[in-house]
């Protein structure tokens, strides 16, 4: 009884939110007639969406008006075949971040669409279940489609013996399985525009948090079916998505030329960096940019033979390729400085 009230509650809320949000006027003559319900009714589940923050109300009694208010919440499940990912945005999901800075928006645009579109043309998946939510302190964004998963599926079509490799492989850039129709950008720089970013499929997830600059590789306890994107921003950011887009790109050629390789996603084997294979690993298809920053946070040591193949033989095989270390410890720094020393010492 009392869930069958709850639900009817919350289908009466949630036609209020969407008739202020379509503007039609006689709110509640609308809401009593659909519902069955009194005009009191209608209004104490006004009064308790204007107290939530989903609504705001003006004027008195009689002319009172209501609009939308700074809390949002908004969710759907889509089939996959039949939908395009900028209608979705903007029949259901553009107006979350209504009233917000246009940077913000062009933000939540490009992650919404590039993750949407993926669901669509990679995940193999049926359905798609997206929720948004706002308030004051952020924007939430989740899209979970029910596809292969996406560690499973790069694993499969790049034939990496692993499904963690996916995770190195996408947080370099520049990764598609499907070169004909798509660039291998979308998960790259939704990553670094939103301030958290995760992927959860199977029993890994990939996260990449901007505040603190990292990429983790997490064991899960459960297993997620499909792929799940969560996605969060601040609402009053400052980032915009050129800048996001300028910090990777040539600034002539609008070329997605840098990247940032986080090395320690390469620690999954449990054990120190110290083969040459597990080099090649953190150096595969990386000659396809022009400056590649290697992040060493989180690595505390490397070997001799890792260090002599990325900055040595690598180095050697690919001089266009400009190769900056960063965030060394002094063990590291010490094994790479050695390298790079007698390398500088053998060619005059
Ligand atoms: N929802 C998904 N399900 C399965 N695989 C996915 C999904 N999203 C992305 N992928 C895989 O990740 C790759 C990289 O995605 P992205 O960075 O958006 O680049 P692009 O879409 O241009 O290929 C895709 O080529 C695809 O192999
Ligand atoms: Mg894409």
């Amino acid at each position: 009884m009392e869930l069958g009230k709850t639900r009817e509650s919350q289908a009466i809320r949630r036609h209020l939110i969407d008739v202020v949000r379509s503007g039609r006027a006689d709110l509640v003559a609308d809401a009593c007639e659909r519902f069955g319900i009194t005009r009191q009714a209608v209004h104490r589940h006004l009064t308790h969406l204007i107290r939530q923050g989903f609504l705001e109300a003006a004027g008195t009694t009689r002319g009172r008006t209501y609009r939308l208010g700074p809390n949002r919440r908004q969710t759907g499940t889509y089939a996959l075949g039949a939908i395009a990912e900028d209608r979705v945005y903007a029949s259901d999901f553009a107006y979350l971040v209504d009233g917000l800075g246009k940077n913000v928006q062009d933000i939540w645009h490009y992650g919404f669409t590039e993750m949407l579109n993926n669901a669509i043309d990679h995940s193999a998946g049926t359905r798609v279940v997206i929720v948004a939510q706002r308030d004051d302190e952020s924007l939430l964004l989740r899209i979970w489609d029910d596809g292969e998963g996406i560690f499973k599926r790069i694993a499969r079509l790049l034939d990496l013996a692993d499904p963690r490799e996916a995770i190195l492989e996408l947080s370099k850039g520049k990764l598609t399985t499907d070169p004909e129709n798509h660039t291998g950008e979308g998960i790259f720089f939704t990553s670094r525009a939103f301030d958290f970013f995760r992927i959860t499929a199977g029993d890994l997830a990939f996260s990449h948090s901007e505040e603190s600059d990292n990429d983790f590789l997490v064991h899960l306890q459960g297993a997620t079916g499909g792929t799940l994107l969560t996605m969060i921003l601040s609402p009053t950011t400052q980032r915009t998505l050129a800048s996001v887009f300028n910090e990777y790109t040539d600034a002539d050629t609008l070329d997605f030329s840098k990247t940032v390789v986080p090395v320690r996603l390469a620690l999954y084997e449990g054990v120190a960096l110290v083969s040459r294979s597990q080099a090649k690993r953190i150096m595969n298809r990386v000659e396809r940019f022009r400056n590649v920053l290697l992040d060493f946070a989180g690595v505390d040591m490397v070997g001799r033979s890792f260090v002599d193949e990325i900055f040595r033989v690598f180095a050697r095989n690919h001089p266009q390729v400009a190769i900056k270390p960063v965030n060394m410890s002094p063990a590291v720094q010490k094994e790479v400085d050695r390298v790079l020393g007698s390398d500088a010492a053998a060619t005059p």
